[in-house]
C-alpha cells in the first residue's frame, strides 16, 4: 500500500473505458511510482457497466481495481448515473431533461436526466444497487462518489407534478400558498394545486429587467424545488448504498464550489460522510487566488471539517476555451488547497483526452500516454508532501465565521435589485478584504455554531427570521463581535416582504432602520472613524441605539449615518448601508479585528497568508500568486520553512512558490500593536 503523503493523499481520475486495457498496468505503474495513493473511477461508465437493461458486466472493472489496488492504490467508486446509456433513452425518452422553452435535450452529452422522472429513477435503483452489491464488500474501495456534479433545471411534466406535490407538502392547504406567495396580486391567485406550473422565465439578469418575472414565492420556491430535487435524488442513492456498503466505505459527492448557486449545499452536504469538490483555479477569469480560495473555505464550512478535493486541476482546461496555469500553478494550486483544509487531492485527469467533449482537456500524462513534465511535477509535489508530515493534524485556524444562507441566494437571483448586490459578489468581496488582512475565514452556512469565533460577518442576507435573529443576538450577547452587510432583512422565509422596517427582525440588535434607499451606479464617498466608498447600493440609516462609523460625505444622503455600530451585551453590532469598495472593507475590518487584538499583517495583493493551528505552534503557509517575487520580512522570532527548509527572519518567495513556516520556540503571534508579523518589502 503507498503511504499516505504526509497526511494528505493525492490520487488521479482514470477511465479504464477509455484506455486499451494492454495500457493499464503501465498506468498503474506510473501511479504507484509517482506515489498516488487513490484512483477514482467508474463515474461516466454507465453504458459498460450495463450494456443492456439488467445486465450487468463488471468483469472490466473488477478487473481495474485488482490492477490498481496491487499497485498499492485504493479506489474511489463513482456511480455513473450522470450518463445514462442510449437505451434507457431509447426506452423511456422522457427520462431527458427539459429546458424552460420546453425543448427536450437530446441524447449525446452527459447529465441528460431529468432527476424527478419515474424510469430514470428506478434504473438509478437498479445499477447503484448492483454496484452496491458487488463493490460495496470490497476492502480495496476506500470511498464512493454518488453521480457528478449535481446540477441543472428540469421544466418537464414530471417535474411540474413532482413541484406540485412538493408545494401540497409545504403549504398542506392551498390557501396557505396563496397567501404565502402574496397571489392577491395580478390575479394570480390559485384554486387547485394541479393548476400551479413552473416559472416559464427565468432570473431577471442582474442588470436588466424582465416584463415576464414569474411571481417572486413561485421562482423562490421552484429553486427550492430543484436543490430538494437533487438532495432527494442523492439521498436516495446514498440510502441504498449504506444498505449494502461497509461502513468503512465512506459516501462523498464532488460539489462545485462556491460559485455553484443552484443546490443548497449546506443541506446535501447533511447526506454526506464527508465533503468533496472540484477545484478548476484557471476556469476564474479574473484569476484571483482568494476564489478559490473562498470556495475551499466554503466546502470545508459545510461541515466544518476537513474535505478531499475530488478534481483538482493539473493543466491547461480544455473544451470551450484553453486557460493554461503557468508553470509551477500546479504545485502552487495544490498547497493552497491543502492550507484550506483538504486532506486529500485527486487529479484531474490521469492522461490527457483525445476523444470525446473533454479533447485536449489535459491530464496528468500526455495526450499520447507520455509521462511529461506535469507528471515530474506531481512526482516532486508527492515527495514534499511526504515529508510534511505536520499537515497530517494542522487545521485551518479561522478567526472569523462567514455566515451564507442558500434562501438569501436563491431571492437574489429572483430579484437582483442591483448587481451591485450580488450574492457572490458581496461574499467574495467581504471575504477578500478579510484574508489580505492575513485571518482565517470559515465560510459557513446559517445555523452553525458561532461561538468559536471572535467576528461573524454577514454580507449578503436578505432573507432572515426570527431564528437567525435570535441566533445573532446571543451572539452578540455574549460578546462576539458581528458585521451585517446592506439589504439585510428585507424579505422573510416566505420572500415576502416583512411588515416591518429592515433590517427586519435585526433592527433592535442593529440599533438602526433603514429609513431610505437608492441604487445607481454612483459611487459615493463616505467618511468617519471608517473612510472608503459605497457603489451602487446605497442606504440612510437612522440610528437608535449607538453610533455612526462613517457618514455619507454627499448625494441624497449627505449628512446620514452610512455605517453604524452598538454595544449590545458584551458585544458590538455594527451594519454596513451599502457596497462598500475594498479600501472601505478593509478600513473597518483593519479597526475591529485590531481591537480585538487579532493578528493582522501586512501583505501585497498577492499573497496570500494561510494560518494554521498545530498543537500551539504558530503555523502558516505564505503563497506568492503573484508573477514577480516577494521579499518577505518576518519580524522577530525563529521561523523555518517546513518545505525549502530557509531559516531566517528575512527571504525572497519566487514567483508561484510557497513556504510553510512554522515558529520555533515562543514564535510571536501578531498582536495589534505589532502588527504585521509578516511584512512583505517589496
Ligand atoms: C468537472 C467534471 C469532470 C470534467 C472536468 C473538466 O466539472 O466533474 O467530469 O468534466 O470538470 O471538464
Ligand atoms: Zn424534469
Amino acid at each position: 500500500m503507498a503511504r499516505a503523503e504526509g497526511g494528505i493523499r493525492l490520487g488521479v481520475a482514470y477511465y479504464p473505458e477509455q484506455s486499451p486495457r494492454q495500457r493499464w498496468a503501465l498506468d498503474a505503474q506510473l501511479m504507484a511510482d509517482a506515489g498516488l495513493s487513490l484512483v477514482r473511477m467508474g463515474e461516466f461508465g454507465w453504458a459498460q457497466l450495463e450494456p443492456e437493461p439488467g445486465r450487468f458486466e463488471f468483469a472490466w472493472l473488477e478487473e481495474a481495481i485488482d490492477l490498481f489496488a496491487g499497485h498499492g492504490l485504493q479506489v474511489v467508486l463513482g456511480t455513473p448515473t450522470a450518463t445514462p446509456p442510449i437505451w434507457l433513452v431509447r426506452e423511456h425518452p422522457d427520462i431527458l431533461p427539459v429546458g424552460p422553452d420546453q425543448h427536450r435535450v437530446g441524447f449525446g452529452n452527459r447529465r441528460h436526466y431529468c432527476p424527478n422522472a419515474p424510469a430514470f429513477l428506478e434504473a438509478t435503483d437498479r445499477i447503484v444497487t448492483a454496484l452496491g452489491e458487488h463493490f460495496g464488500r470490497d476492502p480495496r474501495v476506500c470511498a464512493w462518489q454518488i453521480d457528478n456534479e449535481l446540477g441543472g433545471r428540469c421544466y418537464c411534466d414530471h417535474c411540474r407534478v413532482a413541484f406540485q406535490l412538493w408545494l401540497m407538502r409545504k403549504y398542506e392547504r392551498i390557501e396557505s400558498l396563496n397567501e404565502s406567495w402574496g397571489t392577491a396580486f395580478w390575479s394570480q391567485r390559485y384554486d387547485a394545486w394541479r393548476d400551479v406550473g413552473l416559472p416559464d422565465s427565468d432570473p431577471v439578469p442582474a442588470d436588466g429587467f424582465s416584463r415576464r418575472a414569474p411571481n417572486p414565492g413561485l421562482a423562490l420556491d421552484f429553486r427550492r424545488f430543484v436543490s430538494d430535487s437533487y438532495l432527494r435524488y442523492l439521498r436516495r442513492q446514498r440510502e441504498l448504498l449504506r444498505s449494502l456498503i461497509r461502513p468503512e466505505q465512506r459516501i462523498t459527492h464532488n460539489l462545485m464550489g462556491f460559485s455553484f448557486a443552484e443546490i443548497d449545499y449546506a443541506a446535501l452536504s447533511d447526506e454526506l460522510d464527508f465533503v468533496s469538490w472540484d477545484n478548476y483555479p484557471s476556469l476564474d477569469p479574473s484569476g484571483s487566488w482568494t476564489v478559490p480560495a473562498l470556495s475551499a473555505d466554503a466546502m470545508r464550512g459545510l461541515k466544518r471539517r476537513r474535505v478531499w478535493v475530488m478534481e483538482q486541476q493539473v493543466g491547461p482546461l480544455g473544451w470551450e476555451y484553453v486557460r493554461t496555469p503557468r508553470r509551477g500553478q500546479m504545485r502552487l494550486h495544490a498547497y493552497q488547497a491543502v492550507g484550506h483544509g483538504a486532506e486529500a487531492l485527486v487529479f484531474f485527469r490521469w492522461q490527457t483526452a483525445r476523444f470525446g467533449t473533454e479533447q485536449h482537456w489535459f491530464g496528468v500524462l500526455d495526450a499520447d500516454g507520455t509521462a511529461g513534465r506535469r507528471y515530474r511535477e506531481l512526482v516532486g509535489l508527492a515527495e514534499e508532501l511526504r515529508r510534511l508530515d505536520v499537515l497530517e493534524r494542522a487545521e485551518p485556524e479561522a478567526h472569523v465565521a462567514l455566515l451564507h444562507d442558500y434562501d438569501s441566494r436563491f431571492a437574489l437571483q429572483v430579484q437582483p435589485a442591483n448587481a451591485a448586490l450580488g450574492h457572490h459578489a458581496a461574499v467574495h468581496g467581504w471575504y477578500a478584504a478579510l484574508r489580505r488582512l492575513g485571518l482565517g475565514v470559515d465560510v459557513v452556512p446559517t445555523r452553525s455554531d458561532l461561538s468559536p469565533y471572535r467576528i461573524v460577518v454577514v454580507p449578503s442576507m436578505p432573507v432572515v427570521d426570527e431564528l437567525v435573529a435570535a441566533q445573532l443576538t446571543a451572539y452578540v450577547e455574549s460578546g462576539g463581535t458581528l458585521v451585517v452587510g446592506p439589504r439585510a432583512g428585507v424579505r422573510d422565509r416566505s420572500g415576502a416582504v416583512p411588515d416591518r422596517r429592515a433590517p427586519a427582525w435585526l433592527d433592535r440588535l442593529l440599533g438602526i432602520e433603514v429609513t431610505d434607499i437608492a441604487s445607481s451606479d454612483e459611487v459615493v464617498e463616505v467618511q468617519g472613524l471608517i473612510g472608503g466608498a459605497f457603489r451602487g447600493w446605497f442606504e440612510e440609516l437612522a440610528i437608535l441605539e449607538g453610533t455612526a462609523l462613517a457618514s455619507y460625505v454627499s448625494g441624497d444622503f449627505a449628512g446620514a449615518a452610512a455605517i453604524s455600530e452598538r454595544q449590545h451585551g458584551s458585544g458590538t453590532a455594527a451594519y454596513i448601508g451599502g457596497v462598500g469598495d475594498d479600501a472601505l472593507l478593509e478600513s473597518l475590518f483593519r479597526t475591529l479585528c485590531g481591537r480585538l487584538d487579532l493578528p493582522l499583517f501586512e501583505l501585497p495583493p498577492d499573497v496570500e497568508l494561510i494560518p494554521l493551528r498545530y498543537r500551539d505552534d504558530p503555523l502558516f503557509f505564505v503563497l506568492n500568486h503573484g508573477d514577480r517575487e516577494q521579499r518577505i520580512a518576518l519580524s522577530d522570532g525563529n521561523w523555518r520553512d517546513l518545505i525549502g527548509g530557509v531559516v531566517g527572519d528575512r527571504f525572497v518567495i519566487p514567483t508561484f512558490d510557497v513556504v510553510l513556516l512554522r515558529g520555533e520556540e515562543s514564535g510571536p503571534r501578531g498582536g495589534a500593536d505589532e502588527q504585521s508579523v509578516v511584512e512583505v518589502a517589496v
